[in-house]
């Protein structure tokens, strides 16, 4: 297993790009079942779990050819590929988003047969927002032997509310919204995710053919067409990714400016950053960040766009440990998300984490040590941690990061960072 190792104390100075969103270009991939003839996707990041998606769909009958320049080629031949409907467990486990087949599937060959997801290292993550809007748009769904089995005559646009106990749910939104493109008649998603990685859906959709207003608004129309086409369409940037490089040259109290960053996307984090005491200038698609040595402890709350992403959490609260005074970060959308704490106490850090909330206390510093990565966010959150620590930090499991950010630590080392990958 790789494992990173960081000398830590190095100002990042210099500049990176950012690359299209994870996050978008999943369901998106996902969402190609629908569509006749094939399309290209571009700005799709280099990363596993654009593999396993790959995987998923290549498995289904997929065609798919990726370009140097990040360009997909997706696409499905009609009438050869109607026997198959299964997304395995043996890959459905490496990735949750693996779920976003359901909807498609269902819409386009009438039957799915997707493995049952299961819960996760961030807390418990159902799928029974996802499985209320499908049988609401006519589905027959049953779990058996771990598989959630579904089929249908013709889905038919029905009004869906998808509010669950801990707010709107983001893919659960992405699969209702791509069975409800082709069904008949019209569909209303109340409590619609807002997420811009879902109004890239929308937009990819809306592109191919599908008639979709409201896009990020709570209320989603989506009025049934009976075709879609295949498209060219340009992934927006990934806005976690972009944060995760702002704290870095925050935490390091460096000077660093990311090009490919769409800033509206980012407002919770530039006020939050802001707030801390950190300069934040964006200018144009490029934003630059200055660190200095006199940050402010905040409180922090994570919540559904456009509010602080959770998916931010965790590298907030590398920066928090290294802020003198007391912070408060309350999780509102996975509150069980704080696995990466003990590993933070292991540098030295002083967290108390209450429920779903973590009183953090800044501390004069951290000191490297090994630590573990337990899912993407938090491996991003430790490497953070170890760029700043005093000494070497070996953050092991690093294949969580894999899923999610490419060439990290190759970036990292060009903004001047002192961090390199060993084959353990
Ligand atoms: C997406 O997961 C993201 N994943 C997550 O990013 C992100 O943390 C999350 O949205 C929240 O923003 C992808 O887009 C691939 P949810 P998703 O359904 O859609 C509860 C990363 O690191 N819920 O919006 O699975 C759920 O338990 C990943 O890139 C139900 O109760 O999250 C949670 O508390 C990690 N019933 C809340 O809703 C349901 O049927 C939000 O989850 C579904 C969800």
């Amino acid at each position: 297993m790789d494992k990173i190792v960081i000398e830590g104390g190095r100002r990042l100075e210099g500049s990176t790009r950012i690359n299209g969103a994870k996050n978008a270009a999943l369901p998106i991939m996902a969402a190609c079942l629908l569509l006749h003839g094939p399309s290209r996707i571009r700005g799709v990041p280099n990363i596993v779990d654009i593999e396993t998606q790959s995987e998923i769909l290549k498995n289904l009958g997929g065609e798919i050819k990726r370009h140097e320049d990040g360009t997909l080629e997706i696409g499905f031949r009609d009438g050869e590929n109607e026997g198959k409907f299964t997304a395995p467990y043996e890959l459905v486990s490496k990735m949750r988003a693996s779920i976003c087949v359901l909807g498609p599937l269902l819409s386009k060959r009438r039957k799915a047969k997707v493995s049952y997801p299961g819960g996760c290292i961030i807390g418990q993550r159902p799928i029974d927002l996802h499985i209320k809007g499908l049988k609401a748009l006519g589905a027959q769904i049953e779990t058996t032997e771990g598989y959630i089995t579904a089929s249908v005559e013709r889905l038919k646009g029905a009004e869906i509310s998808l509010m669950g106990q801990y707010g709107i749910t983001v893919l659960g939104t992405c699969n209702v919204m791509t069975a409800a493109v082709l069904a008949e008649g019209t569909t209303i998603i109340e409590h619609a995710a807002c997420e811009p990685e879902v109004q890239d859906l929308a937009n990819f959709l809306n592109k191919a053919g599908a008639k979709i207003t409201g896009i990020g608004e709570s209320r989603l129309t989506i009025e049934g067409v009976q075709e879609l086409h295949g498209v060219d369409y340009e992934i927006i940037p990934d806005r976690i990714e972009a944060g995760t490089f702002m704290i870095a040259g925050a935490i390091t109290r460096g000077d660093i400016a990311l090009e490919n960053v769409k800033v509206e996307h980012l407002s919770a984090v530039i006020d939050k950053l802001r707030e801390i005491g950190v300069e934040v200038t964006p200018v144009g698609n490029s934003v630059r960040v200055k660190g200095n040595s006199s940050y402010h402890p905040v409180d922090l709350t994570t919540l559904p766009y456009p509010g602080m992403p959770t998916d931010m959490q965790a590298q907030f609260m590398a920066l928090l440990c290294t802020v003198e005074g007391k912070s408060v970060i309350t999780e509102k959308v996975f509150p069980d998300r704080f696995i990466h704490s003990p590993e933070l106490q292991r540098m030295g850090a002083d967290i108390r984490v209450e429920g779903s909330c973590a009183i953090v206390s800044g501390t004069p510093f951290l000191s490297g040590t090994n630590v573990m990565v337990s899912d993407l966010r938090a491996g991003a959150g430790l490497v953070l941690a170890g760029l700043v620590a005093q000494g070497t930090t070996h953050v092991h499991r690093i294949y969580h990061l894999d899923r999610g950010y490419e060439r990290l630590e190759k970036r990292l080392t060009d903004l001047g960072a002192v961090i390199k990958r060993i084959h353990d």
